[in-house]
């Protein structure tokens, strides 16, 4: 089965981060975002990624300039400009005449695609869309479904205490290839405000299923974070990332490290090959990616350093994100 990743999106809300590399390479515990998404496409027998690509393509397509990923197949578009998420998919699809899943390219989860399909035949249904459940849905696509699934409205980001339900688009979809011929070409179209919502025009087109797997979209740099610490709590099974092993309780490590004797850890870490750990720093609920440096004295609290970045001697990072190759070091 093929699939379409939503990755067109500029990240605004994870600048400076995302100036330089698109939100989807972001790493999560030292992994870029997307290919953990395609890890968990592949295990769902997704064989094909199609890439809708609009934002600093470049950065991807020297990520996957061999085409593939694992045993995946991967391939791009690019859009000249934005098209909004139906005009990507559509775009995306052309020369597709299947059905396909579509995910967006900014959520970390580990829900069912394979019940997703299964749920989405059994109701004969044109476009399946899987739920989650959150405290606040107004950031989110609103979505109330009769018992069976149907889904009775589609309300994209309503106003504050106005939502008729909690459980909300989590961004991934089952479309038939009826619902892609929908999307008119080359426009700029929402597939929330638009397409979906016209939909509901005749009855049993539109189902949705609630899922209560792992569901976070990574949009805000306090999401970020959270993916992070997610990881490497074990949300999304241990280890963190491919190839770490277990140092120590709750201590992961990737490959060649370099600890002093009497730095601190304290779990759960995760450090990437090559980091460097200074004497008598303390690192706590922390990933260092490869070739980072924490240096002496130095103290790292729930932060996310990335890789090739320092944190200079006897200098505290607590809740921050040190950017790629970045030196955090206070004036005077
Ligand atoms: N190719 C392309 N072109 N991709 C786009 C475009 C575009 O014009 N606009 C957005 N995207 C991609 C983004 O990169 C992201 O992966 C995905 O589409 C969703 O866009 P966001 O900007 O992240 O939307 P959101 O988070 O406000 O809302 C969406 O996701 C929620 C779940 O996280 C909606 O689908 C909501 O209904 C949903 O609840
Ligand atoms: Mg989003």
């Amino acid at each position: 089965m093929k699939a379409i990743v939503l990755v067109g999106g500029e990240g605004t809300r994870l600048r400076p981060l995302t100036y330089h590399t698109p939100k989807p390479l972001l790493p999560i515990a030292n992994v870029p975002f997307l290919e953990r998404q395609l890890t968990w496409l592949g295990r769902h027998g997704i064989d094909e990624a199609v890439l809708s690509l609009g934002y600093l393509p470049e950065a991807f397509e020297a990520h996957f300039a061999s085409g593939r990923f694992g045993d995946m197949r991967i391939r791009w578009v690019i859009e000249k400009e934005p098209l909004g998420t139906a005009g990507g998919i559509g775009f995306a699809a052309e020369g597709i005449d299947e059905r396909v899943v579509v995910c967006n390219g900014d959520v970390l989860t580990d829900l069912d695609v394979t019940g997703l399909v299964r749920f989405h035949d059994e109701r004969a249904a044109e476009a399946t869309i899987a739920l989650t459940r959150v405290e606040d849905p107004s950031a989110f696509g609103v979505v109330p479904t009769r018992e069976d699934g149907e889904v009775v409205a589609f309300v994209e980001k309503p106003p504050p205490g106005r939502a008729p339900t909690n459980w909300i688009n989590a961004g991934t979809y089952v479309l038939e290839p009826s619902v892609l011929r929908r999307i008119p070409p080359r426009l700029t179209v929402s597939i929330e405000r638009e397409t979906f919502p016209r939909m509901l025009d005749s009855p049993r087109r539109l189902f949705a299923q609630h899922s209560d797997a792992y569901w976070l979209d990574i949009g805000t740099p306090r999401k970020y974070a959270e993916a992070q610490a997610d990881v490497l709590g074990g949300k999304l099974g241990l280890p963190p990332a491919p190839g770490a092993r277990e140092h120590d309780s709750g201590i992961w490590v990737q490959g060649d490290v370099d600890i002093a004797s009497d730095a601190r850890l304290r779990a759960a870490v995760l450090l990437g090959t090559g980091a460097r750990i200074g004497a008598g720093a303390d690192v706590a609920e922390s990933v260092i990616g490869p070739g980072a440096t924490v240096e002496s004295g130095a103290r790292v609290l729930r932060s996310v350093v990335l890789a090739g970045a320092r944190v200079a001697a006897d200098e505290k990072a607590v809740d921050v994100v040190v950017a790629a190759d970045a030196r955090l070091e206070c004036a005077g």
